[in-house]
């Protein structure tokens, strides 16, 4: 019943594929694909949050989900087969000051194949101690976004078919990058999708959202958040087979953080009050 990935001559033919598993050298043979994966991450503040992350095999698509320590839902998808990358922040609203329950953000740009392991391997991915709580190996830097477009929620499958189930409640919040939009564009997108937007990097024309004071004004809002952890690199190991010289298989991940830091306009200070001054 047991058997390990390696490809040791006398091993039983594999019917099922074997298990990555996290940090640990032994190998277990999965269940089923497309099978969801709870991790305890420690966040920035401190505080340990449990983190989902479910491959979908079929649409080849990664989604990673975790609540923050202020009540924050944030959901990243990683669509492979468009090619294409989405953050939602689920803002909680502060409600004696009149907002609404939870105000949602989306942010879309390329994905890069290196990005995140192939959704395949995040399918096969099991952890020997799921208590444990886990830190990334390597803690990359906040890499910044100036969103300079809004996408049109109604036309946006063109981009990626997850964007209509992740984005609907985000409406008038959904953001992109001028390089990707240039992308998109070039491989034939209708430019209908994008509107837009008073210019973000350019020289200021309008204030950072904290320090305008006036909740009617147009400002720039900053929002950032950071994926604590997740599988950014297979680990290969070498084959002990004598008989398959210098062959390698897959063994484990890397486990990466990253920080995004996301740069918008907004029509008035009021859609970005998170972003004050201390
Ligand atoms: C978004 O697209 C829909 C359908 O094509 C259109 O009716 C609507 O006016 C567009 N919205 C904006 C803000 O351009």
């Amino acid at each position: 019943m047991f058997a390990s990935c390696s490809s040791v001559a006398s091993a039983p033919i594999l019917t099922r594929p074997c298990a990555l598993v996290l940090g640990v050298v032994v190998l277990l043979l999965t269940g089923g694909l497309g099978s969801e994966l709870r991790v305890r991450v420690r966040l920035s503040d401190g505080l340990v949050t449990e983190e989902v992350l479910e491959a979908d095999s079929e649409r080849d698509s990664i989604t990673l989900e975790f609540k923050q320590g202020d009540g924050t839902l944030i959901t990243f998808v990683a669509d492979f087969r468009q090619e294409v990358k989405i953050f939602r922040a689920l803002i909680l609203g502060e409600l004696e000051r009149g907002q609404n329950q939870y105000q949602a953000l989306c942010f879309i740009s390329r994905l890069s194949r290196n990005e995140i392991i192939p959704s395949e391997s995040m399918a096969r991915l099991r952890q020997k101690n799921p208590q444990a709580i886990r830190l990334a190996e390597e803690r990359r830097g906040l890499e910044q976004f100036p969103m300079s477009a809004a996408v049109n929620l109604s036309r946006a499958f063109q981009l990626s078919s997850h964007i209509h189930n992740m984005c609907s409640e985000a409406q008038e919040a959904i953001y992109t990058r001028e390089a990707d939009v240039k992308h998109w564009l070039d491989k034939g997108v209708d430019g209908s999708i994008f509107q837009v937007l008073p210019h973000t990097t350019e020289e200021p024309s309008f204030q950072a959202c904290h320090s305008t004071k006036d909740l009617w004004q147009p400002c720039l809002c900053t929002y950032s958040l950071r994926l604590e952890w997740y599988p950014c690199l297979l680990k290969y190991c070498r084959s002990r087979d004598p008989t398959a010289k210098g062959s390698t298989y897959k063994c484990g991940i890397k486990s990466c953080s990253k920080g995004y830091h996301f740069t918008y306009y907004v029509p008035q200070k009021q859609l970005c009050l998170w972003d004050e001054e201390t």
